[in-house]
């Protein structure tokens, strides 16, 4: 009997990964994807533990689902409600004690278990709670990787070992782990299989990555990026998310080399003030930050650059602020994610007697998130009159209309027939908006010319 499945994912890329193989594990015992709760016999919120605001979105939503839950009880429907990702591991048993419509409490690295754990929730009267940190790993349970779009995320590399003092991370999915390559490059095959045609390599520390190699030396990012460049009908590879620590010269020479490899690094700085970065553990400086910018540059001059930041870390003066806006215009980046500081339970910053106060937050959040923004305005009004290869990955708003994605990850907005969707083409760039581009095809596209 087919039962009916609702993921909604908070978070980051790899909670969007993780929604998918969910999806995948539940399969095989009948499982469909829905597109709304009030649809599923099975409703699992995959959470993100991150910032306060990212973890009390699930109370708001469990609040709505035990109303739904009870809305379906009377019409004698039974809803399963089970709570995922990064706040299960945290709060655990707790989630079920402070909302009474939780069913099951699965974190990262049991979610391969969910047909069991689903089965035993519905025997049980009590909630399931699968917290554990188990010494087999999630990946080698895992059935291969079914449905994916023309860009699809595939997890080489979890948890992380840095320990930054404002991070929830080490402790939400645990110690460090590589994928062994062939386990890599069988599920990169799969999802090519599927339809996809890019490929992003993902980990909380992806340029950490040693996965073993198939005569077991580890292998590095930079290998395991050729390797899977292998692929013939993948036309493109990104990785993400980067420590700048960790930006070997083989991974920066990669970028120069392997053509398949896209020219944008997502490389997190969080501050531009030595002293912060190091009150935040992050085990390099500013000018180690511009040496990396100026080598990425040197090995592939294109390169476009993306960040994320923190204002308002304990202790942060305006002459540290200052030099983080400082080193925003020092290094131009194409995009960026900034943030408030967040304090998090049982990280050692949440403890720091020099907390910022709220309006100082907000006022520096404004001004950088105002110069990141010019940033990218500028950086997307200089394609316009180029010509760039477009990625077409989905339908566009308007009908007759495809969207895809540039080298630098900038949605372009085409008129253009499906046939060209999972292809690439190239674009000429009439215009910039604030987050996008609008293109048409380059008369190179068209069959006739192309044969001539
Ligand atoms: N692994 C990545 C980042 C993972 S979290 C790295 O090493 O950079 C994604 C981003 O969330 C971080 O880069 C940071 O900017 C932000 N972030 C993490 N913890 C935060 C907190 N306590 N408050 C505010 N922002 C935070
Ligand atoms: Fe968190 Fe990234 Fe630091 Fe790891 S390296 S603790 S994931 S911010
Ligand atoms: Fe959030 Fe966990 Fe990702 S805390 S950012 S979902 S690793």
């Amino acid at each position: 009997m087919t039962k009916k499945l609702f993921v909604k994912t908070y978070g980051c890329q790899m909670n969007a990964y993780d929604s998918a193989r969910m999806a995948d594990v539940l399969a095989p015992i009948g499982f469909v994807g829905v597109d709304s709760a009030a649809d599923a016999d099975l409703v699992i919120l995959n959470t993100c533990h991150i910032r306060e605001k990212a973890a009390e979105k699930l109370y708001s939503d469990l609040g709505r689902l035990a109303i739904l839950k009870q809305a379906k009880a009377q019409n004698g429907e039974a809803l399963m409600v089970a709570v995922a990702g990064c706040v299960a591991q945290a709060e655990g048993a707790e989630i079920a004690a402070r909302a009474a419509c939780v069913d099951l409490v699965v974190g990262p690295q049991t979610y391969h278990r969910l047909p069991e754990l689903v089965a035993q929730a519905e025997a049980d009267g009590a909630a399931v709670i699968a917290t554990e940190f188990l010494s087999d790993s999630k990946f080698d349970a895992l059935p291969p990787a079914a449905a994916s779009g023309v860009s699809a995320f595939l997890t080489v590399q979890e948890g992380c070992d840095r320990f930054c003092t404002f991070c929830v991370v080490p402790y939400t999915r645990g110690p460090e782990f590589s994928r062994p390559v062939a386990a890599v490059v069988r599920e990169a095959t799969d999802l090519v299989a599927a339809g996809a045609r890019e490929i992003v390599l993902l980990g909380q520390n992806v340029n950490a990555y040693h996965g073993a190699g198939a005569r077991g030396a580890s292998l590095s990012l930079a290998r395991l990026i050729e390797t899977v460049a292998a692929i013939p009908a993948l036309e493109r590879i990104r990785y993400t998310t980067s420590h700048p620590r960790d930006m070997g010269d083989d991974l920066i020479a990669a970028h120069g080399a392997i053509a398949k490899l896209m020219p944008y690094v997502h490389l997190p700085v969080q501050s531009g003030s030595d002293r912060v970065l190091a009150a935040m553990n992050r085990r390099h400086r500013v000018d180690d930050y511009f040496d990396v910018v100026a080598r990425l540059r040197a090995a592939r001059p294109d390169v476009a650059l993306s960040s994320d930041f923190i204002v308002g870390f304990p202790g942060e003066s305006d002459a540290d602020f200052d030099a983080t806006l400082a080193l925003v215009r020092a290094v131009g980046f194409a995009s960026a994610f900034s943030f408030k500081y967040s304090a998090r339970p049982g990280t050692p910053a949440a403890d720091a007697p020099d907390q910022i106060p709220e309006t100082v937050k907000d006022q520096r959040l404004a001004a950088l998130q105002g110069a990141l923004r010019t940033q990218q305005h500028g950086f997307n009004a200089a394609t316009v009159g180029r010509g760039l290869p477009v990625l077409f990955e989905a339908a566009g708003r308007h009908p007759g209309q495809l969207v895809g994605r540039s080298p630098y990850l900038q949605p372009v907005h085409v008129a253009a027939p499906t046939s060209l969707l999972g292809t690439v083409a190239q674009v000429h760039i009439d215009a910039a908006l604030p987050n996008s581009l609008a293109g048409r095809l380059d008369q190179t596209n068209r069959p006739d010319v192309q044969a001539a």
